[in-house]
């Protein structure tokens, strides 16, 4: 087996995989099972999906002979008959480990109680003929958390259209729509005239819904102004004022319920929500669903006083947006950052009706990559 580095030489075969020089100045490595199961022959066009199976290969690939050939690399494999092409552009994408770059990974811009005239809006009519239109809805949704649907039509069927936009909707265990007005008997605070604090949704189930769909139909009330915060915003500042509270709200799990007769939703979250890069993705926090912590009561002695101090934050004027809600306007938000409420309203002053849903953000992401980006088979 070849290990010597021979001067000039452009590839030098190893035992495990080969030395690659992609540049004057870059020399990469890259593993024999990696090369052999990324071959282009390994991916149907057709199918776009992954066609070779590595794990029938007999034994560990190996390259008999490699060099490169103008702007590739061909590799003839040892023990089968077969010869990869690799264009290096490709093989430079893979060179230090990093994660694919990611269309949909942008960059979020916190905002504050002064937001509601910047809201992005978007025409429900004009989105429905405009798929760059679309797009731009979505890119708001990553990067803000939180747009306005306008011109809905009064009609159940516009939200579920408005949905398909970027996904399906996706049913919690309480189904796959929920009608938002008072009840006469309420399995939820949120079907009374009372006021409802600020909140993400179904933190009971293991994944709460990602995209939350809020369409009001009615709003004739006295009273029932809607509250908005973004998370974001709120957990960066307490992360700057309380760093010991941040490490509690974002390390530690807390249970949270929803029990009624026939059901009994449990599940275990972190406040504060951080992504793959340690920035705050989001919150996970509701009041009524918040279960009895079952945590030791020590640590209760510095966890609660942070968990205190943070859901003071959330309704700080600072970064607490009010504003009354109008027929035809449907809030789209991330349920996962956004926290969302009302303020109390007269049941008997007139008709308060709103009529939601969700989305998942995975799906909504993926509808924005194949918007936006050639993706790895459409060029
Ligand atoms: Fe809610």
């Amino acid at each position: 087996m070849n290990t010597h580095f021979l001067h000039q030489q452009a590839v030098v075969l190893q035992e495990n995989g080969l030395q690659l020089q992609l540049s004057a100045d870059t020399t990469a490595y890259f593993n024999y099972y990696w090369l052999r199961d990324n071959c282009s022959s390994s991916f149907d066009r057709t199918t776009r999906e992954r066609s070779f199976d590595i794990f029938h290969l007999e034994q560990p690939p190996r390259a008999a002979s490699a060099e490169v050939d103008g702007k590739d690399l061909v590799i003839s494999w040892a023990n089968e008959t077969h010869v990869s092409r690799y264009p290096l552009i490709m093989l430079a994408d893979y060179v230090s480990g990093k994660h694919r770059a990611d269309p949909a990974d942008l960059a979020r811009k916190a905002w504050f109680s002064d937001h509601y005239p910047e809201i992005p809006r978007f025409s429900q009519p004009e989105l429905l003929k405009d798929k760059q239109l679309v797009a731009e809805w979505i890119r708001a949704m990553i990067v803000e958390g939180l747009t306005i649907v306008t011109d809905m039509p009064d009609s159940d069927q516009g939200l579920t259209e408005t949905v398909r936009l970027m996904g399906h909707v996706r049913p919690t265990f309480f189904g796959e729509y929920f009608d938002v007005k008072t009840h006469i008997n309420p399995t939820n605070t949120a079907y009374t005239a009372k006021a409802l604090e600020l909140h993400t949704d179904t933190p009971a189930e293991e994944y709460a819904p990602g995209i939350q769909f809020l369409h009001c139909r009615a709003n004739s009330v006295q009273g029932g102004l809607s509250i908005y915060s973004d998370g974001v915003a709120v957990a960066n500042a307490f992360r700057t004022i309380d760093p010991e509270g941040f490490r509690l709200l974002s390390e530690i799990d807390i249970p949270f319920y929803c029990e009624h007769d026939d059901y009994d939703m449990r599940s275990r979250q972190r406040v504060i929500e951080l992504d793959q890069h340690g920035e705050v993705s989001g919150l996970t926090i509701s009041q009524h669903m918040a279960d009895i912590f079952d945590l030791p009561q020590t640590l209760l002695d510095t966890y609660y006083p942070a968990f205190c101090r943070f859901g003071k934050m959330l309704q700080d004027d600072r970064f607490m947006m009010r504003f009354m809600m109008k027929a035809g306007e449907c809030m789209v938000f991330d349920n996962h950052r956004i926290v969302h409420g009302r303020l109390a309203y007269s049941a008997t002053s007139g008709d308060r009706y709103l009529r939601g849903c969700y989305a998942d953000r995975a799906e909504m992401r993926s509808t924005y990559r194949a918007l936006v980006s050639e993706g790895r088979f459409k060029a």
